[in-house]
């Protein structure tokens, strides 16, 4: 097993604020570790910690044992506002990374566009998309910069429930088909156990890791395998798991 993304005793102040106190979690290639926790926790700082996006106070961020400040971030990340730019078409916004590194790829973006199926939109502009179609071309756009890592931070929290399974099950499938190694956040305990080869549930702010269970549930996970014993039990073990951590953080509100 190779470790891709670790961070090693990772401490981040925001002033007075502790977002994270002495995290450490490890990455494996391939894998799609899936982190759930109360709001405020630190999932975010984490994940832009691991873009690079920000150095830790304190402890490691290391993308193949090389610490993450010291190289070009290779880390691609996907938000729950979409962030496209929106004077550029779908096929523009897909193609705009490699471009600007000098590497265009018309090919990878036609291919791209298969992929995430939305090859009928490429001269459409972000406007005249749904939030499931942005959120397709966003996920695109994040993939043709061919990052290391696949970071998402509640990528389909904004989603109406029926195109957000959609979209799990297309992600969990691009996902294997690119063979992408992924840190995704999330809210839902369903969509964790959906997508997840790990779930890491982190403690109340400051964040550190909680628990971190191995999801063995066999793939594809339908709505069957969704309404198993199995699935529910899971469910129930993982939110008594984070509702702890919620009412603690309820608590110490201010
Ligand atoms: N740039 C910043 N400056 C100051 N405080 C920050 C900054 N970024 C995060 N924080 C604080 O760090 C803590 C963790 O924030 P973070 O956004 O990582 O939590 P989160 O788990 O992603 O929350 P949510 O589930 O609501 O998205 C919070 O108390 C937040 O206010
Ligand atoms: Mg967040």
């Amino acid at each position: 097993m190779t470790t891709v993304l670790e961070a090693r005793d990772v401490t981040m102040r925001f002033g007075d604020v502790v977002a994270l106190d002495g995290l450490s979690l490890a990455v494996a290639q391939g894998e799609f570790v899936v982190v759930v926790g109360a709001s405020g926790c630190g999932k975010s700082t984490l994940l832009n910690l691991f873009a690079g996006f920000e150095a830790p106070t304190r402890g490691e961020v290391l993308l193949h044992g090389a610490r993450i400040a010291d190289i070009e971030p290779r880390c691609g990340m996907v938000f729950q506002n979409y962030a496209l730019f929106e004077w550029l078409t779908v096929a523009q916004n897909i193609g705009f990374g490699p471009r600007m590194r000098g590497r265009a790829d018309p090919q990878r973006v036609a291919d791209l566009l298969r992929l995430i199926g939305i090859e009928d939109f490429a001269d459409h502009y972000p406007a005249q998309l749904s939030g499931g179609m942005k959120q397709r071309v966003a996920l695109a756009r994040t993939l043709a910069n061919e990052p290391e890592v696949l970071l998402c931070d509640e990528p389909f929290a904004a989603l109406d429930a029926m195109t957000r399974q959609v979209l799990q099950q297309e992600l969990s499938r691009i996902v294997q088909h690119e063979k992408r190694t992924c840190v995704f956040i999330t809210h839902s305990i369903d969509e964790a156990l959906l997508l997840a080869d790990r779930i890491v549930v982190m403690s109340a702010r400051p964040g550190r890791v909680k628990q971190v269970l191995d999801n063995d549930l066999p793939r594809p996970r339908t709505a069957d395998v969704q309404l198993s014993e199995y699935f529910l039990d899971r469910k129930r073990a993982i939110w008594e798991s984070v509702q702890e951590e919620v009412l603690t953080s309820l608590v110490r509100a201010p």
